[in-house]
């Protein structure tokens, strides 16, 4: 990404806010402009407020950034990331799920070889950052007697039952919106290889899916749960090493965890409590991202591979 990076921020939304607060304790970055239709003003950016457009086209046609974030609803990213390919050479962070359909992956892709679309697009796959994972991961590498993941549990609930035609109209449903997630995820422990089976139901609101993977040498499935129908946040995942008798759990709200063999308490993770749990994800994606060598989840590569494994769901409604 070169010493500095010139941001075009495209969406000022929800997340939008996440981004620019981490961005702007980069000190090689700098805001050129932001753009969103609905929005008549910028956010203030360290003290200042940048240009502002209403859309992609007409900021691009007066600026030349390094890099164009696309925090806009899913069903917009493909259009947006076609737009940014095409009419600049900055690389492209689109928020996740890349998107929304394997059309759109597929119309990605056949853009490569003239707009190096491998070499500079890359997915917000912010999950796999949060320092919970992180933590799982690293105790998982520093164990391999524990073997194989036997097993994975994973249930992403968030409180959008009484804000579901907004959260519909930017997330579209709760699988398309935490599936990612979760398959992010767990790609930081095992290799997801198939969606062996998969319901959306109460109409886009609530997913139950189970995912094949390989964990050293062996296959292994993980149970996914997604749902809006809740008042409240909670995001947990479970680790089960079936053959050690170790299991360990994340929980995502509180970014904590504990590793545990029977009534053996064999390691935990804590926080301070000081950093908001967005920014915790952020951060570190920021960071590698505009690092020499951005982290592989973030990646096209592996963008496109979720995508495949996330769309192996019917869409909601199909009755299976
Ligand atoms: N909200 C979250 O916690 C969160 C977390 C991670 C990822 N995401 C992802 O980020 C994306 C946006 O989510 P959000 O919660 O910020 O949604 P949002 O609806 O709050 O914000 C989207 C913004 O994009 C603008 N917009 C729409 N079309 C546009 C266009 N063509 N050009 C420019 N701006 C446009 C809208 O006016 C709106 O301000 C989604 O893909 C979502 O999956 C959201």
């Amino acid at each position: 990404m070169g010493d500095l990076a010139r941001v075009g921020m495209v969406g000022l939304g929800v997340i939008a806010k996440t981004h620019l607060e981490v961005l702007a304790h980069q000190p090689r970055v700098s805001l050129e402009f932001t753009a969103d239709p609905h929005r008549p003003e910028p956010p203030v950016f360290r003290g200042a407020r940048p240009p502002h457009y209403g859309s992609l086209a007409a900021a691009l046609g007066e600026h030349r950034p390094d890099l164009i974030v696309l925090a806009t609803p899913t069903d917009t990213h493909a259009d947006l990331v076609v737009q940014a390919l095409e009419r600049s050479p900055a690389r492209v962070l689109a928020e996740k799920p890349l998107v929304h359909d394997l059309a759109s992956l597929a119309r990605l892709r056949s853009l490569d070889e003239k707009a190096d679309v491998r070499g500079r697009v890359f997915t917000a796959h912010h999950f796999a950052f949060s320092p919970e994972v992180r933590w799982a991961a690293e105790q998982l590498a520093e164990h391999p007697e524990w073997g194989p993941v036997t097993g994975i549990t994973s249930a992403f609930y968030d409180p959008y039952v009484l804000l579901r035609e907004k959260a519909s109209a930017s997330y579209l449903s709760s699988w398309t919106d935490s599936g990612v997630n979760q398959l992010s995820t767990l790609a930081r422990f095992v290799e997801p290889t198939a969606l062996t089976s998969a319901r959306q139901l109460d109409d886009g609101a609530s997913a139950w899916c189970v995912c094949e993977y390989r964990s050293r040498g062996t296959v292994g499935t993980a149970r996914l749960r997604t749902s809006w129908l809740t008042g409240s946040s909670s995001k947990e995942t479970a680790l089960v090493f079936g053959e050690a008798g170790v299991e360990v759990w994340i929980d995502h709200t509180a970014m904590t965890g504990f590793a545990a063999r029977g009534g053996e308490l064999l390691a935990t993770y804590g926080n301070d409590g000081r950093t908001p749990r967005k920014v915790a994800h952020y951060r570190p994606l920021y960071e590698s991202l505009l690092s020499g060598s951005p982290d592989p989840v973030l990646s096209f590569d592996t963008a496109a591979a979720l995508t495949e494994l996330h769309h192996a769901a019917p869409p909601p409604g199909t009755g299976r």
